[in-house]
């Protein structure tokens, strides 16, 4: 498949089929993370596959929150929504949680900025990717208690929660969320050749 074919496949899923996903797949996405570049390949990314009812029950409780407007939209696609709170899990079959290693990353000599987000970000989205080109679809979590999942997940202290990616087959009435989905900003908007146009009136 042409690399943008599974780019415009890959489209965020919030409801998944309950059926399970085969371990060669999820292999092969863990593959497809190994192979990411990392800052001075440190490899600071640290990946926890959650794929029991247990954990996957940790997952439900820090991706739970009060009810909030803002996500209504969102809400709508949850699959728990009880006493005003709502419960961001869409009924996953496994879940990759993604840290890095705070001890294992490099670190820029004049901003002391550590590379282990941007790392762990990139492996990420190599993971996505991957799913997306053996027909499994995901969703990008960030919003989690990253305190409650450190403590629930038994994190060691050195590792630093970035994201989660759900992924499994997408349900058989799924339908992309046409708010968030499907519609990007012109190149003219985001990307400038040399100079960057004025916003001066
Ligand atoms: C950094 C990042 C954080 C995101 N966090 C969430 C999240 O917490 N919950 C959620 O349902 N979707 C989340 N998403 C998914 C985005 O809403 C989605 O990628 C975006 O609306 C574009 O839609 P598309 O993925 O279908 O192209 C996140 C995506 C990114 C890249």
């Amino acid at each position: 498949m042409d690399f943008m074919d599974i780019s415009k496949k890959r489209i965020t899923v919030r409801q998944f089929s309950r059926t399970p996903v085969e371990e060669e797949k999820i292999q092969k996405i863990l593959e497809a993370g190994r192979w990411s570049p990392t800052a001075v390949n440190g490899q600071p990314q640290r990946i926890l596959v959650l794929n029991t009812p247990e954990s996957l029950a940790k997952v439900r409780e820090f991706c739970s929150f009060g009810y909030d407007q803002k996500y209504v939209d969102l809400a709508k696609e949850c699959d728990d929504k009880d006493n005003g709170k709502v419960n961001f899990y869409y009924g996953a079959p496994f879940v990759l949680f993604v840290s890095y290693d705070k001890t294992a990353c490099w670190t820029h000599p004049q901003s002391g900025e550590s590379s282990g987000a941007t790392d762990a970000t990139i492996v990420a989205t190599h993971m996505m990717l991957e799913a997306a080109s053996i027909d499994l679809g995901t969703v990008w979590i960030s919003y989690f208690d990253k305190a409650k999942a450190q403590e629930l997940l038994r994190l060691p202290e050195t590792w630093e929660p970035v994201c989660m990616l759900y992924i499994g087959y997408p349900a058989e009435d799924f339908k992309p969320n046409p708010r968030l989905s499907g519609h990007r900003k012109p190149l003219s908007e985001t990307c400038f050749y040399n100079t960057i146009p004025s916003t001066e009136e």
